[in-house]
């Protein structure tokens, strides 16, 4: 696979077949991803892997904490601004309404829509579940650099045929997270990642994301 089918073919995968990810093929995912670029090499990622039964106990936890309280954590980084302006809206919506549709949810059945999201907390099914997370005195920048070393993982682990799906969902439940990954207070969790076999037979898999064209986003000068 090159690397344009690896772009190409890497979609959030939001079901996954119970088939174990040995750890050594996590460790060689990352192996190749810390080769991910970043401003002044500080390679400022930090990446917690869970799998087997510290996975199945994270999940556990995290149920308990959702049934106790609904709402989640009171949000340190905000997943989007509030008020989301247009075109981003419209986008997030139209994700939104697409998923559903291949789910069979209705966009009245608020209840069925939210059950569904829990499934972010269990990985969608995946075998193992990998959080990255920053120093806090990191600024923006790093924020950035974080972002290239995940999207190199999703890369890499599609060259490997394994699937991924990044949640940022996890911020919601980021204290329960973080004790259980035992962070110290200096370290900001960022975000989920699913890794796993995708099912190729659960019809929320056929979802293909749009984009918009190079014209709606680039701005070319030359002169
Ligand atoms: C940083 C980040 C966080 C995301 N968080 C979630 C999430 O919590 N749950 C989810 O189902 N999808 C999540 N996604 C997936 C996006 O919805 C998805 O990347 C986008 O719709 C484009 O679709 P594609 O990844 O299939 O190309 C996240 C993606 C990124 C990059």
């Amino acid at each position: 696979m090159n690397v344009t089918e690896a772009v190409k073919t890497r979609i959030s995968v939001r079901a996954f077949l119970d088939a174990p990810v040995p750890e050594a093929e996590i460790r060689a995912i990352l192996d190749i991803a810390r080769w991910a670029p970043s401003g002044g090499n500080l390679q400022p990622w930090r990446v917690h892997v869970v799998t087997g039964a510290a996975r199945d106990r994270l999940v556990e936890t995290v149920k308990q904490a959702i049934a106790a309280n609904p709402l989640g954590d009171e949000a340190e980084l905000a997943i989007y601004p509030p008020g989301l302006a247009e075109p981003w809206r419209s986008r997030r919506f139209e994700l939104g309404e697409q998923m559903y549709a291949r789910l069979g949810i209705p966009r009245e059945d608020k209840g069925a829509r939210l059950t569904w999201l829990l499934n972010n907390y269990a990985f969608f099914g995946a075998p193992a579940g990998l959080f990255f997370s920053l120093d806090r005195r990191f600024d923006k920048g790093q924020w950035a650099h974080l972002g290239m070393f995940m999207q190199t993982i999703a890369l890499v682990a599609a060259e490997k045929g394994l699937a991924t799906c990044m949640q940022e969902a996890w911020a919601a439940r980021a204290r329960t997270v973080s004790a259980f990954l035992g962070l110290d207070e200096g370290e900001q969790l960022y975000c989920g990642m699913a890794l796993g076999h995708a099912d190729p037979d659960a019809p929320v898999n056929a979802l293909r994301s749009a984009r918009a064209s190079v014209e709606e986003f680039a701005t070319f000068i030359a002169e």
